[in-house]
């Protein structure tokens, strides 16, 4: 889990119920633009000469070319915004997941990935991890179409998603707000913070 007091401080916003739609979207972008800085602090640097005004230095900048953003729609959509703020050269794919609400799987309607993953790796957005399966199922995506590595960017995470993703990619480095404590029966993570999706797009019934 990733500790921070403005992310704690902005994740009681997303978790408040009372919070409106436009609130919860910025809010939702800062923690994906915290999240981010964790997610990218091991990034591969290199050595480039800079020249201030007033002097020639030798500086450290990034290796290799920023990695690729992929949102899970819809959600994940929310946490991108405040991720592009670190990374505003990031190609980004998509990948459509809507879970079922009977049998919690997730069902599939959109892949479209930057034709450069193999070469940046890929942080993968997606504020919610419930039973794991729409992570799982986008990580292996990424990886079929060539990605080194993925990390995944969460705001709030249940012990059977984290399991559940640990067993199917072990690899994948999760980088989450919080780990909350359970599934509820209709697979919604508690206390967590509702339907990530509607209250980001204002579609909650
Ligand atoms: C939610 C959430 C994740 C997924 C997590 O999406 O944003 O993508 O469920 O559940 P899982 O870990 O059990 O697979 P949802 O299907 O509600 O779609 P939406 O983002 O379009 O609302």
């Amino acid at each position: 889990m990733v500790e921070h007091a403005l992310m704690r401080d902005r994740l009681a916003a997303l978790r408040d119920a009372a919070t409106p739609s436009a609130v919860f979207r910025r809010r939702l972008a800062e923690i994906g633009a915290i999240l981010a800085v964790e997610a990218t602090r091991g990034l591969g640097e290199a050595e480039a000469t800079v020249a201030t005004p007033l002097a020639t230095m030798r500086h450290r900048v990034l290796a290799a070319p920023e990695p690729c953003l992929v949102p899970v729609l819809r959600a994940g959509l929310g946490l991108m915004e405040g991720v592009r703020w670190l990374l505003p050269e990031a190609p980004i794919g998509q990948i459509g997941l809507a879970r079922d609400e009977a049998t919690l799987r997730p069902h599939e309607y959109l892949v479209r990935l930057p034709p450069d993953l193999a070469r940046r790796g890929a942080l993968l957005l997606d504020p919610m991890l419930a039973t794991g399966g729409s992570a799982a199922a986008a990580v292996a995506r990424l990886k079929e179409a060539g990605a080194p590595w993925v990390r995944l960017l969460c705001v709030v995470a249940a012990p059977e998603g984290v399991a559940r993703l640990a067993a199917a990619h072990p690899e994948v480095e999760v980088f989450a707000a919080a780990l909350d404590d359970r599934l509820d029966e209709r697979g919604f993570i508690v206390p967590g913070l509702g339907d990530a999706g509607d209250r980001c797009f204002g579609t909650e019934e």
